[in-house]
């Protein structure tokens, strides 16, 4: 199916957009291993999250979702039981790759897999470490799902990661729940860190010193309640609307701004951005209200250490920079390529489609931007962020465009077309 996409001349408006992808696979999956109940609101519904909630069931864990909110009943820590069917993760790379850090320290078996999206990602990265805390796993080819896992007794291991990875992270932690000794891994940059926040809340020790975390093994983890803020890579999409088209000005409710998620901000800003913070609080996770307006934009430089605090973004940043004055570099983002898709070649291709003048690299894109665009039939490559980065750039394109697959948004926001549509008409 295709989607077909006008331009608009201004957006104004309020949006509250869904709950953070990361944080409510975490709420799930910490939740069933938590003891009691844990309740959790601005649960995320989308296709991922929903890949998270199923495993877990298979795993004998109670699970009860309505629309207001989602119950975990915890099995505790060592309360999973065997599936028995394979698990299936769907499109959900933090599911895979993190359940299958807690499955390396269960007493049974089980089977890991996706999508043809899954299929092709690195799995070699988790398995190398959890074989080395002792885990029995296997991957096709070596490095690849399905990913087979046998019991084993897991020791804590120190380990130094290749790449700055949360869920490469979040797998060795969560290993280490079920490790003899503490489990220490050492970042090359900072990464999300909302499994060490959440883990703390459920009483578990989780010390930083530097670029070394330490996880001590606890006893139980003790559930409690989690209200999940608005995905800060869902409202990118809002921010970049909000900041190319002119005479707009949008507020963005909710919105998580944990500061290794925040290099979206930092890096919209560094090209001229409008962007206000507005009440912002929040304890276990900063939470504040945004609100951008039309800005003229220039080019800028974005690679080191921001890079895993905006990696998401960063398809829809690209469009910012296709509409800015001046050259933007983005570089040390390798990781792109291993995404749902490869970014960098989608969004290379997209925007040259449009007409920008830009070219891939080997780790990111060199963008030269401020020349009208043209709209064009768009390819998603079945990849959520990059339908969404391409809806965004349609609006600021002269004539009408198209997007395949829109259905593939479902994955981390189900309503985005909806919302989109509604703010359009300035409802
Ligand atoms: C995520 C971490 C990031 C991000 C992904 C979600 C997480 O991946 O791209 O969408 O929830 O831990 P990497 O940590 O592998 O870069």
């Amino acid at each position: 199916m295709h989607l077909t996409r006008f331009p608009v001349s201004s957006l104004r408006g309020t949006v509250t957009v869904p709950g953070d992808k990361s944080i409510s696979h975490r709420a799930v999956m910490l939740g069933a291993l938590a003891e009691g109940t844990t309740r959790i609101t601005g649960f995320l519904m989308g296709e991922d999250c929903l890949s998270t909630i199923s495993c877990f069931r298979k795993m004998g864990v109670e699970i009860d979702v309505s629309d207001e909110q989602v119950v975990v009943h915890g099995a505790g820590l060592h309360g999973l039981r065997a599936p028995s069917e394979l698990l299936y993760t769907g499109n959900s790379g933090t599911t895979t790759r993190l359940l299958c850090g807690i499955l390396a320290g269960q007493p049974f078996s089980s089977v890991l897999n996706g999508d043809a999206s899954i299929q092709k990602r690195p799995m070699g990265r988790i398995i190398q470490p959890l074989r080395q805390m002792g885990a029995d796993i296997d991957g096709k080819d070596g490095n690849l799902c399905p990913l087979t896992i046998r019991p084993a007794s897991l020791s804590g291991i120190r380990y130094v990661l290749p790449v700055a990875s949360a869920q490469l992270k979040s797998a060795i932690l969560l290993a280490g729940l079920f490790a003899d000794g503490q489990t220490t891994v050492i970042e090359p940059a900072p990464s999300r860190d909302h499994t060490e926040r959440m883990l703390r809340g459920l009483g578990a020790s989780v010390e930083t010193d530097g670029s070394a975390i330490t996880l001590t093994p606890p006893e139980t983890l003790r559930a409690v309640d989690v209200e999940v803020p608005g995905d800060i890579s869902s409202a990118a999409y809002f921010l970049v609307a909000g900041l190319i088209l002119p005479d707009s000005e949008l507020i963005i409710r909710n919105v998580g701004v944990n500061p290794t998620r925040t290099g979206i901000l930092d890096a919209l800003e560094a090209m001229g951005a409008d962007i206000e913070r507005l009440n912002e609080r929040g304890e276990v996770e900063p939470i504040c209200d945004l609100r951008v307006r039309s800005s003229r934009l220039h080019g800028t430089e974005i690679g080191g250490d921001i890079i895993p605090r905006l990696i998401d973004e960063l398809p829809v940043l690209a469009v910012a920079a296709a509409f800015a004055e001046g050259e933007t570099v983005i570089r040390d983002a390798q990781e792109l390529k291993v995404k749902e898709s490869d970014r960098i070649a989608a969004m290379t291709a997209e925007l040259a489609r449009a007409g920008a003048d830009v070219r891939g690299t080997e780790d990111g894109m060199i963008i030269r931007g401020g020349r009208p665009l043209h709209g064009a039939d768009f390819c998603s490559y079945a990849d959520h962020r990059i339908a969404m980065s391409m809806a965004i750039c349609a609006l600021a394109c002269e004539g009408a465009s198209s997007i395949d697959d829109p259905a593939c948004v479902a994955i981390s926001y189900p309503a985005f077309f909806d919302t989109l549509d509604r703010l359009q008409h300035n409802e």
